[in-house]
């Protein structure tokens, strides 16, 4: 069965190059371990479908492709079908697949967030994502020219499915709570994200 984190993390290195894309992943599978150990589930599984979600975007830049034509590839290399689906789920609007495991709604509402969080790290003069506070990013997501691809309204809609999923877990949570936890988790890997400092 190639359902790990290292044939995932394989799998990353066979089809991708861009450093930004593989620390995308690599900050997604940060937030999606750090959540599962918080909600009691299964880490590894968390963290490899995180790592594994873009893999094949360089191959298939484009929504009509990606990651539809990623997960053939998974399936076609005997992935299991659940991680399979959970790798269509960061996309429902082109694949149909919508979130229905509470890892699929961790997924999405983890994605998009990095994106910002990183951006935020990028302008401060240190470029260091341990000088990163919640206000910042407060304030970079009212400024909707900043890191635009970032669609907030489905950052936030898809927060607020993940903590209903979640129950009890994620009681009371709000998106402010889920992106100060996505930050905490991206700062406990700053040097593989290379947001500690050394870009200044
Ligand atoms: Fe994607
Ligand atoms: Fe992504």
């Amino acid at each position: 069965m190639p359902d790990t984190r290292q044939n995932a993390w394989e799998l990353v290195t066979e089809f991708t190059t861009n450093p930004n894309l593989v620390k995308h992943m690599w900050a997604v599978e940060a937030a999606m371990r750090a959540y599962a150990h918080k909600l009691g589930q299964d880490q590894d599984r968390w963290a490899t479908i995180g790592l594994l979600h873009d893999f094949d975007w360089e191959i298939h830049p484009t929504l009509d492709e990606h990651p539809i034509k990623g997960a053939e590839i998974l399936a076609q290399r005997g992935w299991h079908p659940s991680i399979v689906r959970s790798v269509l789920s960061h996309y429902p609007a082109g694949t149909g697949v919508h979130p229905n495991e509470l890892v699929e709604f961790a997924l999405l509402a983890c994605d998009e967030i990095t994106g910002l969080i990183t951006a935020t790290a990028l302008v401060r003069p240190t470029k260091d994502i341990r000088d990163v506070q919640l206000k910042s990013i407060k304030s970079k997501w009212k400024d909707r020219a900043f890191a635009a691809g970032v669609i907030r309204e489905e950052v936030a809609e898809a927060t607020t499915a993940f903590v209903a999923a979640a129950g009890p877990g994620l009681a009371g949570w709000d998106l402010w709570q889920h992106i100060a936890f996505v930050l905490e988790a991206m700062q406990g890997i700053a040097g593989e994200l290379e947001l500690d400092g050394r870009l200044a």
